[in-house]
């Protein structure tokens, strides 16, 4: 089997999700490739500590990302670090002739995405993928392989969320997260919003314009050492979008909700597609469900759930029948980026965000501001 070398900037929450999916990288059958960590970069010392104690494999451990770029053995780069440093750093690592796979929103704002943008256009031999991991869950495949049968008839609705508590508690410090420099202004539809629109997107549902409602429910919050600081990031937003169906050229209302306030909701993600011949809902709380109705016509109307085993885009040693999580998820998102790196053709809902998707989210989350802004309905 074929080694891909990579090296990790950013070695913090996402940095370490991808060491410990690539530590049990056995959990995959018939991959043509396997990544393997040799560099890791962190400006926090402490955090590229953990990777070099928990990694074997690594060789070079720097808190410049130049020295990674310089290192001829780095094939590959999952960069994850704050929303500022993603256009430098991503067209730096793109130049440098490494493959990328970035984190969300992919750039801080829409000039950084289109240098991002310009940059990946003059570099066509280097991969480039954004990292979002929802769509792996199984239940989430089956609602493809439905969107590619086109089996929902005539759209007549979409909805997709994704829902955090973590903000609830009005006195938790703030973190780089909630400024608005390190975050930017886009607040929870940079930070949240790529998941809400990687399967409306995937499925070919273009928004042509939005009306989004914003709030900054915490205007203030604790700084690490007590002061009460500003906060201002949007912390909910709720998008009414007119979406398109590329397919058929059908419009129809995609509603679409990014909150970090939202009391009960863990790290809840959803989708729900209702059209006249099938309707499906999936939501992460209850991770092996998905909910459909089928209707042709004539009989009742009756939604049917289905407990779906381990069904996913790529094979595992888990057997069917047991339950998939968010690392599962975040291990089949590698397993995707890992094979188009081996040079599998990856297709469909099996293939992770596109540079095009993640623009278009960008277009979508600048109209939103304008919006809230001009309390108007704005193109897309
Ligand atoms: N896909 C997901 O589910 C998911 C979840 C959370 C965050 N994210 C995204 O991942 C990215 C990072 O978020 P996180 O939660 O891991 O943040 P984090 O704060 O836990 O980690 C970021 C790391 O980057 C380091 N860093 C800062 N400047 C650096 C530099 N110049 N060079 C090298 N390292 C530097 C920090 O020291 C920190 O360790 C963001 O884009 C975020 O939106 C994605």
């Amino acid at each position: 089997m074929k080694t891909i070398k990579f090296g990790i900037i950013g070695c913090g929450l996402m940095g370490k999700e991808f060491a410990s999916a690539v530590a049990r990288w056995c959990h995959l059958a018939d991959m043509p490739a396997r990544p393997e960590i040799i560099a890791v970069c962190d400006t926090n010392s402490d955090a590229a500590d953990w990777f070099a104690a928990a990694l074997p494999s690594v060789t070079q451990v720097t808190s410049d990302y130049k020295a990674m770029l310089a290192n001829d053995d780095v094939d590959a780069i999952y960069c994850a670090v704050p929303h500022n440093l993603h256009a430098k750093l991503y067209c730096d690592i793109i130049r440098a002739g490494k493959h990328l796979l970035g984190e969300k929103p992919f750039g801080i704002d829409l000039a950084a995405n289109e240098e991002i943008s310009a940059c990946i256009a003059d570099n066509p031999d280097v991969l480039v993928r954004c990292s979002s991991e929802f769509p792996f869950f199984p239940a989430v495949q089956r609602i493809g392989k439905l969107v590619e049968d086109r089996a929902f008839g005539q759209l007549l609705e979409v909805s997709s969320g994704f829902l955090h508590s973590s903000d609830l508690n009005f006195n938790k410090p703030i973190n780089w997260k909630r400024m608005i420099d390190f975050n930017g202004e886009y607040g929870c539809m940079g930070d949240l919003g790529m998941h809400a629109c990687h399967v409306p997107f995937r499925a070919g549902f273009k928004p042509l314009d939005v009306r989004a409602v914003l709030s900054n429910i915490v205007p203030a919050r604790p700084d690490k050492d007590g002061n009460t600081v500003p906060c201002e990031t949007w912390d909910n937003a709720t998008l009414l979008c007119r979406a398109q169906d590329k397919t058929t050229g059908e419009t129809f209302p995609w509603t679409f909700k990014t909150q970090r306030i939202a009391p009960g909701e863990t790290n809840t993600w959803y989708v729900e597609i209702k059209g006249t011949q099938a309707c499906v809902r999936f939501n992460t709380k209850n991770p092996r469900r998905l909910e459909l109705l089928q209707y042709d016509g004539s009989g009742d109307q009756v939604w049917g759930q289905i407990d779906l085993g381990y069904e996913v885009a790529f094979k595992t040693i888990t057997g069917g029948i047991f339950e998939f999580g968010f690392s599962d998820a975040i291990l089949q998102m590698w397993a995707s980026f890992v094979a188009e790196l081996a040079g599998q053709e990856v297709t469909g809902f099996a293939r992770c965000v596109t540079p095009k998707e993640a623009a278009l989210s960008h277009r979508l989350f600048t109209a939103a501001l304008a919006s809230e802004k001009n309390g108007s309905t704005e193109s897309v």
